[in-house]
């Protein structure tokens, strides 16, 4: 296992370029499974997550192929139906592939996901509106069971915003029997994102972006080429950092469109933000100031973004309170933070963050992948000696070379092997 090591102080400078964002790949390579043909991908991000969304594929008989920096994918001769529990344990995002298998295979076979450090993640809206598609659905042995010879549109209505729920049921819908309404979808810019896949396809979706996405099934669905939306938790954990550190950065190949809640919340807290059409500039103020956050579904505050913003309020002047409304255990970085001698109180699903002047190097653990992003940020500006951050393939999963983008804005840390 590696470690990132992280010698604090450093102000951060420079231009960082953002990668494709994780949590639409993840989708729109699933949704290649709904047709054969060479689709052809453009910035895919090299992350452990993808790595596992791929070998599942392989081992359905997708075949892959690197083409001009895009990741070629044909799903002409699919073997199999079942994601195995031994990958599916490792990425809970495998239940995209229920869907797209469902509506090509009439059958899917999928572990079921457990939970995860930030919550019990359950998936019963997924199952709920494929069941009211008319798919037979049994629950057997940890395996999701599914059978459906033609799946038909519904009219599906989800208790709660879900991205993977209404990414899922996008998928399975688009060669459904009739039209599918979701309601109270969710709206993330990944859903469009995948939304503008399926369309490049032939699908007919539209909506998508809003809470009601209105879906007629068609017949026939076509490869297609498709470039992934930056990652805008990547652009924003970077802005967070060049908050932190007084710096003063430049973050390329981003769509600020996509954070606009965190670039509110950053001005409150004393920063300069400039944005362009696909750049912003950011500019980190000498003293924080404390700001109250409370996340929610998009375009509300990313949960994605609320460890890192914890670690921003930190070190900053006075008290804050931070909300945290979709994961029912999403303060773990906490306890390390606290290592590094932040006062943080927890009551519930709420956080007081009294602000310190500094914070000090130790020695922490990462346990999810948010949460071991703001340990990172937090090493950057802690002071006596080097902070080190164990298990980063927590990281790995969802960052791309992140030691690698902040060493390129100035920062002290390199990955070191355990
Ligand atoms: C997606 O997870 C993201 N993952 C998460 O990013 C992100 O934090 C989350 O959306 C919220 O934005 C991917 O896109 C691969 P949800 P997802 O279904 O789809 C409840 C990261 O760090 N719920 O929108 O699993 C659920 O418990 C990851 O990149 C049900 O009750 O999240 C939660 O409270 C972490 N039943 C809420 O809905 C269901 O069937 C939102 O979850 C589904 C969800």
């Amino acid at each position: 296992m590696d470690k990132i090591v992280i010698e604090g102080g450093k102000r951060l400078k420079g231009a960082v370029s953002i990668s494709g964002a994780k949590n639409a790949a993840l989708p729109v390579m699933a949704a290649c499974l709904l047709t054969g043909g060479w689709h052809r991908l453009k910035r895919i991000p090299r992350l452990r997550d993808i790595q596992t969304i791929q070998r599942i594929m392989t081992d359905l008989g997708t075949a892959f192929k690197e083409e001009g920096g895009a990741l070629e994918v044909n799903s002409d001769h699919l073997t199999g139906y079942q994601a195995p529990y031994d990958l599916v344990k490792t990425m809970r995002a495998s239940i995209l592939l229920l869907g797209p298998l469902l509506a090509r295979c009439g059958r899917a076979k999928i572990s079921l996901p457990g939970g995860c450090a930030i919550g019990a993640r359950p998936i019963n809206l997924h199952l709920k509106a494929l069941v009211a598609m008319g798919a037979d659905i049994y629950l057997e042995h940890g395996y999701i069971n599914a059978r459906a010879n033609r799946l038909n549109g519904a009219n599906i209505f989800f208790d709660i915003p879900t991205v993977t729920g209404t990414e899922n049921i996008m998928m399975a819908a688009v060669t459904a029997r009739g039209s599918t309404i979701l309601k109270n979808a969710a709206n993330e810019p990944e859903v469009q994102d995948l939304a503008d896949m399926l369309r490049s396809m032939g699908a007919d979706i539209e909506g998508d972006g809003t809470d009601t996405i209105v879906i007629q099934g068609v017949n026939h669905l076509r490869p297609c080429q498709h470039e992934i939306i930056p990652d805008r938790i990547e652009a924003g954990t970077f802005m967070i950092g060049a908050a932190i550190t007084r710096g003063d950065i430049t973050i390329d190949a981003c769509l600020p469109g996509h954070l606009i809640s965190l670039v509110e919340k950053l001005e409150l807290a004393g920063a300069d933000v400039d944005t362009g059409d696909r750049c912003m500039t950011i500019r980190g103020p000498d003293r924080i100031q404390s700001v109250d956050i409370k996340t929610m579904p998009y375009p509300g505050f990313p949960t994605d973004l609320q460890a890192q913003f914890m670690t921003l309020m930190a070190v900053a002047d006075g008290w804050s309170m931070i909300r945290e409304t979709i994961f029912e255990n999403r303060f773990i970085h906490v306890s390390e933070l606290r290592r590094m001698g932040a006062d943080i109180e927890i009551n519930g699903s709420q956080a007081l963050v009294k602000g310190k002047d500094r914070l000090f190097s130790a020695p922490v653990m990462a346990t999810d992948l948010r949460a071991s992003a703001s340990l990172v940020l937090a090493g950057l500006v802690a002071e006596g000696g080097r902070t080190e951050v164990h298990r980063i393939y927590h990281l790995d999963r969802g960052y791309e070379a992140i030691e690698e983008k902040f060493k390129g804005l100035g920062a002290a840390i390199w990955r070191e092997s355990e």
